[in-house]
């Protein structure tokens, strides 16, 4: 059944508006986003389907067929204290409209349908920021960009949800462009689009979900703003490599200097790998990617067993450019750049690698690259 007709089963009436906001994967500059660096994600075709209505009572529902189980959740406009459930997140978009200047005047239904996999790393959450923060500007006119509804989603999540997030997630639901990935300056918000030529994009779900991974995330950032500290800078990708050299002796706790190594390089190869695309060549970006990988392993310590054995297994395999996991890490999915010619035999190489040191078979989606969230009124549901 579409969203559209889910929604008007479920409230007896039609939406007002509809859509889809993508999840992300991120193909290089990895925990960069939050130290003033490059990130390089691009939107995919997995994601979040919403449909939505105004209401003139005052009142909120949201349903999510992804937590079917709780039901049709319900705040007042006058009450949007949060309960602890998915649907903080779409009350989280809300709070944040009013704290970034748009006051939301009604009450509105939602319908949220996803088939991104949760807790994988490919941004189910900034997906659901991003659909409810485009369906509240079509609903409501509000004149926000784009960009604004990826930092309205970002400061939900940081304040509401508490995972001190950085802005790359958001960015590349609201900003992504088909057939691209975007080069995007966290500290200034500059952006550009890269092709990526005839490359095929394979995800590896490991199926780990790591519990701990908001706390360790915002571990990271701490140890990350300690150590920019000790040198004296705002960001830690303010810095290159030889300025790093010739300062890290400044921070005197070595798990902070190697959290801060692996950022100054991250951003330097998230650089170096947006000019191999430009020149497009594959073989060295997908160089940069297993350095990535190393690094977040070594460096960030942010990777586990599952997601090493995926990487390294899926570099040895004739005709991939490079593999890395991809998000904040802890489990999660790994990202792999190839020849279309080499994706059957990959996936049924590495499902078998797997299934042979882990017991069971991973799930893959091979991907491409999408527009940004798209959310169009009732007559243009009617003619599209
Ligand atoms: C998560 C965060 C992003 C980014 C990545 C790591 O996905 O939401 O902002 O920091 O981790 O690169």
């Amino acid at each position: 059944m579409n969203i559209e007709k889910a929604f008007e089963k479920l409230y007896n009436k039609p939406p007002e508006v509809s859509g889809f906001a993508p999840g992300r994967v991120n193909l290089i500059g990895e925990h960069t986003d939050y130290n003033g660096g490059r990130v390089f994600p691009c939107a995919i075709d997995l994601g979040i389907f919403c449909a939505a209505s105004r209401r003139e009572d005052g009142v909120f529902r949201f349903f999510s067929k992804n937590f079917e189980s709780a039901g049709i959740v319900e705040y007042p406009l006058s009450d949007l204290s949060l309960k602890n459930c998915w649907a903080d997140y779409p009350i989280g978009v809300i709070r944040a409209f009013s704290a970034f200047g748009y006051p939301i005047p009604l009450g509105a239904d939602f319908y949220f349908s996803g088939d991104l996999p949760d807790g994988a790393g490919l941004s189910s959450s900034a997906a659901l920021e991003v659909a409810a923060g485009t369906a509240l500007k079509e609903l409501f006119s509000i004149p926000v960009t784009p960009q604004e509804i990826a930092l309205i989603g970002q400061f939900a999540e940081n304040r509401f949800i508490g995972v001190s997030c950085g802005i790359m997630d958001q960015f590349a639901s609201a900003m992504g462009r088909s057939g691209h990935a975007v080069l995007l300056n966290a500290d200034t918000l500059e952006y550009e689009y890269a092709p990526l030529g005839g490359a095929a994009l394979v995800i590896v779900n490991s199926g780990v979900k790591h519990s701990l991974a908001s706390s360790a995330y915002n571990e990271r950032r701490r140890e990350c703003e300690a150590a920019a500290n000790a040198i004296g800078v705002r960001a830690l990708c303010s810095l290159t490599p030889d300025e790093f050299e010739s300062k890290k002796r400044l921070i005197t706790d070595s798990v902070c200097q190697k959290r801060a190594r692996h950022a100054v390089y991250e951003n330097q190869r998230t650089l170096d790998g947006a000019e191999a695309l430009r020149r497009s060549n594959l073989n060295e970006f997908g160089r940069l990617m297993n350095l990535s990988h190393a690094s977040l392993r070594d460096d960030y310590e942010v990777s586990c067993a599952e997601l090493d054995f995926l990487a390294e297994a899926a570099q040895k395999i004739k005709g991939v450019y490079g593999s890395r996991m991809t998000g904040g890490g802890f489990g999660g999915c790994t990202v792999n750049l190839m020849e279309q010619s080499a994706v059957e035999h990959f996936i049924s190489e590495i499902k078998a690698a797997y299934k042979g040191q882990f017991g069971r078979t991973p799930e893959i989606y091979t991907v491409s690259a999408q527009n940004g969230a798209d959310m169009r009124g009732n007559d243009d549901i009617q003619h599209n």
